[in-house]
C-alpha cells in the first residue's frame, strides 16, 4: 500500500443536513484534502443524489453509514451503494464474521476502484458498563481488539478506531490495515465535545492512515487553510 501524503489523509466530516453548505465545503477543499465524510444525517436527508452533488466537487468520499444487519441485507447495502463509488464504506463488526465477509465479497465484485469496506468496532460514546448491560463483558479494549480481529479475518480492509486505540491496533492487526481516526485536534483548535484527542502529528506517528476532522475545518474562517495548516503539521511530524 503507498503511504497517502499528508493532505491525502484528511477526511472532512460534513456533518450537516444542509446540502449547498455540503457542497460548498467540498468544493473549496477539493484538491487539498483526501476527501469528505457523510454519515447518516446528511444521507438520510439527501440520500444518494446529494452524496453524488457532494462527490460532484472531485474529492474522494467516505460513506459512514455504519451497516448492521443480516448478511444478505448488508451485502445489498454494499451493493446499492456501489454506483456512488465511494473511497469508503463501513459496517458494525457486531453484525458478525458471516455479515463482514459478504460486505468485502460484495465490495470486490466492484474491482481495481473497489469502496475499503472498514470496521466499526465499539462505539467511543460506550464504556465498560455499557457493553456490561449489552451482556458483553470485559474490558472496552479487549473487545474492541477482538471485532478488529474478526474485521480483518473476514476481508475487510480496516477500522474506525479512537486515537488511543491506534498504536496497539496496528500492532495487532499488521501493517496493511487501514486505522480510520477521528477525535484529532490540532493544538490550536477547541476540543468542543471530544473527551480524548490526539494532534493530527501523533495519530500518524501512532499509526493513524486516515484522520476523520470535522469542527476544526468546517468551522473554520477559511476551510482551505485550516486543512492546509493541518496537512503541514503531519508533514513536519
Ligand atoms: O467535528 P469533529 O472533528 O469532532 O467530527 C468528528 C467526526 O467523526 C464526526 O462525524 C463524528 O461523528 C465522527 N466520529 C467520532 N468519534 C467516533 C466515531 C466517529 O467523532 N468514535
Amino acid at each position: 500500500m503507498n503511504q497517502p501524503s499528508p493532505h491525502q489523509r484528511l477526511f472532512v466530516a460534513l456533518d450537516t443536513t444542509d446540502l449547498e453548505r455540503a457542497v460548498s465545503l467540498a468544493r473549496a477543499l477539493a484538491g487539498r484534502v483526501g476527501g469528505v465524510k457523510v454519515g447518516k444525517e446528511f444521507f438520510t436527508a439527501h440520500g444518494p443524489g446529494g452524496v453524488e452533488r457532494v462527490a460532484g466537487a472531485g474529492l474522494p468520499v467516505f460513506l459512514d453509514l455504519k451497516f448492521h444487519d443480516i448478511p444478505n441485507t448488508v451485502a445489498g447495502a454494499v451493493r446499492a451503494a456501489l454506483p456512488l463509488k465511494p473511497f469508503m464504506i463501513n459496517v458494525h463488526a457486531a453484525g458478525g464474521a458471516a455479515m463482514m465477509a459478504a460486505a468485502a465479497a460484495v465490495a470486490k465484485e466492484a474491482g481495481a476502484g473497489r469502496p475499503l469496506v472498514l470496521a466499526v468496532t465499539v462505539l467511543t460514546s460506550l464504556n465498560e458498563a455499557d457493553l456490561a448491560a449489552v451482556g458483553v463483558g470485559g474490558p472496552v479494549d479487549d473487545q474492541v481488539l477482538r471485532l478488529a480481529t474478526l474485521a480483518r479475518d473476514n476481508g475487510l480492509d480496516g477500522v474506525v478506531c479512537s486515537a488511543r486505540e491506534v498504536a496497539a491496533l496496528r500492532q495487532a492487526c499488521g501493517a496493511g490495515f487501514r486505522l480510520v481516526v477521528p477525535g484529532i485536534r490540532p493544538s490550536w483548535a477547541a476540543a468542543d465535545d471530544q473527551k480524548r484527542v490526539m494532534t493530527p502529528a501523533e495519530a500518524v506517528a501512532a499509526g493513524a492512515d486516515y484522520l476523520v476532522i470535522g469542527r476544526p475545518i468546517t468551522g473554520a474562517d477559511d476551510p482551505a487553510k485550516a486543512a492546509d495548516a493541518i496537512a503541514k503539521e503531519i508533514e513536519a511530524a
